[in-house]
């Protein structure tokens, strides 16, 4: 099979390595890839997979190469362009693709539409509100003291939540997102959630419009800084399992979150083929989904894929054809871990092209892969491209094992301004 995956970052890279395994895999191009993707090579016949000078979001671009090139599948990393519909454009003309059409995609694209399908379908979620109008979301997060999480409706990369404990810091959250229109018109509307405290986890499921099969456990560290201080980033360093459900806990929130999601899907008209990812918080009155995501997790998919023992491909078609009841997810017992290396100043403003270096011994390293996000290559060197630079990646027996492993390799890499977080995973141990 001939595939094109579109998207850049260490998520991309990790469905790459993965797909670059399977047996049926003869040829890939990744748009527009990183310095990373573009050294993999297919297991099946050695070639190299080519990297193509397409954004993600450029849709016509994208389009008109897979009407050239004809993949047999083309496979979405990025929400960007599931919110924009590429999954339809490309079906209207007759091409497979792997991901959420723009109606799934609005699990994520839209905070208003994810809120109120929870609360029609009985999800799990928090006390809620959503308002076009600032002066009654101002009197909604008065009474809830102004404990709230405010969220502009829209995209806005990951940033477009502000974290308040008091009616003051509310009210200021409401007017820079509904007023001063901080992430533009992601904030025509907002979301107001009721504060929850507990644990933070990822859940992923893959679904075929009628059958969700649900991954193990991950945890995220989502702030930038030890101990999470610091702003809110796509996501500093994973790994997986994380211990605090067990199997038939797992199993059971799954359920009270998946069952009365795909009867919501099927009883709305959302035929969802992709990845659903809910963010939970584990709180004293039980699981509360956060949010949806339409898509891997990042970092979430390098600790996933580097534990799956299934052909990645086989269940991506499944997905695809609606086949996944045929389909049994193999995860191996190891733990991964992945600590993230970033551009000094991520998530604010950040230099590029500084030279890495190191990449070559961690790589000899066993049990570890280093998944490449921002890197591009500059007269032959491998240089930095982007805020998360590096999704450094191990995994062992034990979840020490493979924390050590995973920073013995990030000690072994550099480039000026590297920062990264010395505690991934340390929740784990507490
Ligand atoms: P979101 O983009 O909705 O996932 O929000 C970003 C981060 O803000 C989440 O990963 C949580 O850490 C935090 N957060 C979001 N909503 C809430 C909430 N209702 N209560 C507490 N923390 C939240
Ligand atoms: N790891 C967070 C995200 O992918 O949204």
């Amino acid at each position: 099979m001939k595939l094109l995956v579109i998207g850049s970052g260490g998520r991309e890279h990790a469905l790459v390595w993965k797909l670059a395994q399977s047996p049926s895999a003869t040829k890939m191009w990744c748009a527009p890839g990183n310095a990373g993707i573009g050294e993999e090579k297919l297991t099946s016949n050695g070639s190299m997979v080519e990297l193509i000078a397409i954004s993600a979001e450029d849709l016509p671009k994208l389009l008109a190469f897979a009407l050239e090139h004809k993949p047999d599948l083309t496979v979405v990393g990025p929400d960007n362009p599931l919110g924009m519909g590429i999954v339809d454009l490309f079906q209207s003309k007759g091409l497979r693709i792997w991901g959420p059409n723009q109606k799934g995609a609005q699990f994520e694209s839209s905070k208003v539409f994810s809120q109120q399908f929870m609360e029609r379908h009985g999800i799990p979620t928090m006390k809620a509100g959503t308002f076009a109008d600032a002066k009654q979301a101002k009197e909604f997060a008065r009474s809830l003291d102004g404990r709230c999480a405010v969220k502009a409706d829209g995209l806005a990369l990951g940033k477009g939540v502000l974290l308040t404990t008091s009616v003051e810091e509310a009210e200021k959250a409401i007017d820079e997102i509904m007023v001063d229109k901080a992430f533009g018109t992601a904030g025509n509307n907002v979301v107001i959630q009721e504060l929850l405290e507990g644990m933070e986890l990822s859940l992923h499921a893959i679904a075929d419009g009628k059958t969700t099969k649900l991954f193990p456990t991950s945890q995220d560290h989502k702030r930038a800084l030890d101990n999470d201080q610091g702003l809110n980033t796509g996501g500093m360093g994973t790994y997986s399992p994380a211990p605090f459900l067990n199997d038939a806990e797992l199993e059971s929130v799954g359920q009270a979150i998946l069952e009365p999601w795909l009867k919501g899907c099927q009883a709305e008209g959302i035929d969802f083929h992709g990845i659903i990812y809910p963010g939970v918080m584990l709180t004293k009155n039980g699981p509360k989904v956060l949010e949806f995501n339409a898509r891997f997790g990042d970092p979430e998919t390098q600790v996933y894929l580097t534990r799956l023992e299934n052909d990645l491909l086989d269940i991506l078609n499944a997905s695809v054809d609606g086949t996944l009841d045929q389909v049994t997810m193999k995860w191996s017992s190891k733990v991964a871990v992945c600590v993230v290396m970033a551009s000094g100043g991520y998530p604010g403003s950040y230099p590029k092209g500084k030279v890495i270096t190191g990449l070559d011994k961690a790589a000899a390293l066993p049990d570890t892969k280093v998944f490449h996000a921002g890197t591009t290559t500059k007269d032959g060197q491998i240089v930095t491209n982007g805020g998360r630079v590096l999704g450094v990646t191990a995994w062992a027996e034990t979840l020490m094992e493979a924390r050590e492993a995973a920073y013995r390799a990030v000690s072994l890499i550099d480039f000026e301004g590297a920062q990264f977080r010395r505690d991934i995973a340390s929740k784990a141990f507490r």
